[in-house]
């Protein structure tokens, strides 16, 4: 597990995005695994930059997002399927049929989960998963007590969560309780994950997911288990890392100077 700590959410989100990047250019029919929330715009800002003014390619790249609520259609302004449209996908020449999002207005949720893990499959697995982090440690929707061998399947939200994500619903909007949700063992299965987080709000999870015991009740945690994943950190979400001052001091000397 790897530790990068940026000065700012700008330095950290094009960090992440020359990850994206090295994936996309090593591996133009890379299968991307996608987050949202406020913390990856800096991210998809800085890939939307990439891919006008230095040409990176997604045209033969596939995603799948992590999550999506039950119940709202893809035209509603709060959906992930909006938000991934509005802050990414319309302005890369990502090819349509490549998008994977799950769907909340399915009929028959198990059966779609099930093939949703198997679309993952059929694309050959998930080459690089982005994920944020909630202020009680989930990833997705995967919230504390879910299992970390879980599938993609419905979740309930705590009521943390609800409160965390109601800022982006009008007044008096519900936000609503259910999401489709890619399970742990689901993102664990990305050959190569990174998880971004930026605020003091976040600081605690991030120093549970980083340095507490592998545990269901901060499911970020479980990324422990994982040979390739990396935390992408402001200052502020580093805040309660008491192995700080070690992780700069592994990426003052990275061998050979590697990035
Ligand atoms: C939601 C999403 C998560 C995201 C989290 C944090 O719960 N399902 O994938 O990581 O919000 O959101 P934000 O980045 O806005 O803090």
């Amino acid at each position: 597990m790897e530790v990068i700590i940026s000065k700012t959410y700008d330095e950290l989100s094009k960090a992440a995005a020359k990850a994206v990047a090295k994936t996309v250019n090593s591996k133009p029919n890379a299968v991307l695994g996608l987050a949202t929330g406020s913390t990856p715009l800096g991210l998809y800002k800085e890939l939307i930059r990439m891919h006008k003014e230095e040409g990176l390619d997604f045209s033969h790249v596939a995603t799948f997002n992590l999550d999506e609520y039950v119940g709202l259609r893809p035209s509603h302004p709060q959906s992930y399927h909006y938000f991934m449209h509005e802050n990414l996908f319309n302005h890369i020449n990502i090819a349509p049929h490549n998008v994977h999002i799950p769907s909340a207005t399915a009929g028959n949720y198990r059966a779609f989960c099930e093939s949703y893990e198997k679309s993952i499959a059929a694309c050959g697995g998930i080459d690089l998963q982005v994920l944020g982090i909630g202020s009680d440690g989930h990833i997705g929707f995967n919230e504390p007590s879910s299992s970390l061998g879980s599938r993609t399947r419905i979740k309930t939200l705590t009521k943390q969560t609800l409160d965390d994500n109601a800022r982006f619903f009008k007044d008096g909007e519900k936000v609503p309780i259910y999401a489709i949700t890619m399970g742990v063992g689901t993102i664990l299965e990305a050959r190569e994950i990174i998880l971004l987080a930026t605020g003091a709000g976040k600081a605690e999870a991030v120093a549970k997911a980083i340095e507490g015991p592998v545990t269901s009740m901060n499911t970020a945690s479980a990324l422990q288990l994982h040979r390739e994943a990396t935390f992408y950190l402001d200052e502020a979400a580093a805040g309660k890392l008491e192995m700080r001052e070690y992780f700069e001091w592994i990426q003052a000397n990275k061998p050979g100077g590697a990035a």
